[in-house]
């Protein structure tokens, strides 16, 4: 019964600073951090440079001509943050360079143990992730302006020109449009630990209009991420080695393993935004089926307090069975709203992935005539998953839990 679940609920349930989750800008980091002093400004000085080097064939060298470092001179969250970003950056461009067939298969010592030693360190795997390309690579071009497209940069790009400038950024603020949501939480938890059905089915709505205006935000996309540049050169330079035809038994980290080790590529599959609302609102994927599993996996590419938090929410009480358990026809068209607001956010990402992923890759296909089908690896997103059986699975479940 609701009574018995709210009653052994915390006295006040908060987002707890280390879960590392600001007020306004949710999952993503405040205020990243721009530059690295001495000796680490080499790896900012080549990450800056990317576009360039790899155009004029230089990048590789230029990699293996860095001293190897120790990452003990880092000082603190945000410089720690800033050179996974740029130590992931100069990864995938070393791995991809040019994004032909000249696949790299060993990342040189003096690169991988540093960024391994700094990934372990921070929790994360040793690979771009969402983290960095998108939470943790921004700034404000006039800091006393405000959070909008216009008025922000990105801290590094790979090839492609504004492509992943539109593409880090629209993502960015859908993540920031949605954390106005996180802050709601602890009012929907404190009103179901007091039985205010008033408050809850108010907090609800709160969710389910940031949710709303988080998809207005997505819309961006088309302005500013155009889909050739998207299909044919970032998503090269986001690919990553594991279930990728190209590496096929992963990539080799000297001096760190033996073994090459495989990693999947960066994603917004890793943003904890989504996950925190499936969590909230007792969206669960089938357990043990693929798409579950695929989402477990991507939050170990999280950072480990945004995981943690996830796990707190997960073991906190159930509002979807307090919604079923009080029979309120208003709080359940408030808890659907929520529901069919990611149902939209989901059902409009297909769109754009049809968009940006399937429709080009068939084209590039019959333009090659070699096969009607696109490839095995065309039909694969960056971070590994035959994408439409995965994103319709994902959504149809989603809509499964409308009340
Ligand atoms: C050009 C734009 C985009 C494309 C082509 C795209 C593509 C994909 C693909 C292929 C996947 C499947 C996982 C994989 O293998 O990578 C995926 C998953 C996902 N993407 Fe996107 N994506 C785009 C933009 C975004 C944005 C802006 C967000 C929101 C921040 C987002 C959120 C997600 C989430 C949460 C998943 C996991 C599935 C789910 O929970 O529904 N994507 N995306």
């Amino acid at each position: 019964m609701a009574h018995d679940r709210t009653s052994s609920m915390r006295s006040s349930w908060k987002i707890d600073k280390k879960h590392h989750i600001d007020e306004d800008m949710g999952f993503a980091l405040p205020n990243p951090k721009e530059d690295l002093p001495h000796p680490y400004d080499a790896w900012i000085q080549i990450a800056k440079n990317l576009p360039r080097l790899i155009d004029d064939g230089q990048l590789r060298a230029e990699v293996e001509k860095l001293q190897e470092l120790s990452i003990e001179g880092l000082q603190g969250h945000k410089s720690e943050r800033l050179a996974h970003l740029a130590l992931g950056y100069i990864v995938m461009a070393y791995v991809w360079n040019k994004g032909g067939e000249d696949v790299c298969k060993v990342l040189p010592h003096n690169i991988a143990i540093p960024y391994c030693k700094l990934s372990e360190k921070l929790g994360l795997p040793p690979i771009l992730v969402y983290a960095d390309c998108v939470l943790a690579n921004w700034k404000k071009k006039d800091p006393s302006g405000p959070m909008t497209y216009n008025n922000m940069e990105i801290l590094f790009s790979f090839p492609g020109g504004d492509c992943g400038k539109g593409f880090f950024l629209v993502s960015l603020l859908v993540e920031t449009a949605a954390a106005s949501a996180i802050k709601v939480i602890p009012t929907i938890f404190e009103a179901m630990k007091c039985r205010d059905l008033d408050s809850l089915q108010m907090a609800l709505s709160d969710v389910a209009s940031c949710l709303n205006q988080a998809l207005q935000v997505f819309r961006q996309i088309y302005v500013y991420v155009d889909p050739g540049k998207f299909f044919n050169v970032l998503r090269i330079y986001l690919s990553g080695w594991k279930g990728n035809p190209q590496l096929p038994d992963g990539l080799i980290y000297e001096g760190v393993w033996d073994t090459p080790k495989k990693f999947a590529g960066g994603s917004a599959a890793q943003s904890s935004i989504f996950q925190c609302f499936d969590v909230l609102l007792g969206i669960q994927q089938r357990t043990g089926g693929e798409s579950a599993e695929f989402l477990k996996e991507m939050r170990t590419y999280m950072p480990p307090a945004h995981q943690e938090f996830l796990h707190s929410l997960e073991s906190s009480p159930s509002l979807r069975e307090f919604v079923c358990s009080e029979g309120n026809a208003n709080l359940q068209d408030a808890y659907n709203k929520c529901v069919n607001a990611m149902v939209s956010l989901r059902n409009y990402h297909l769109v754009v992935v049809d968009n940006y992923i399937v429709k080009p890759a068939r084209e590039k296909s019959q333009q090659n005539q070699a096969s009607k089908e696109p490839s095995e690896k065309e039909n694969k997103g960056t971070g590994g998953t035959d994408i439409k059986t995965f994103l319709m699975d994902v959504k149809s479940t989603t809509a499964k839990h409308l009340l």
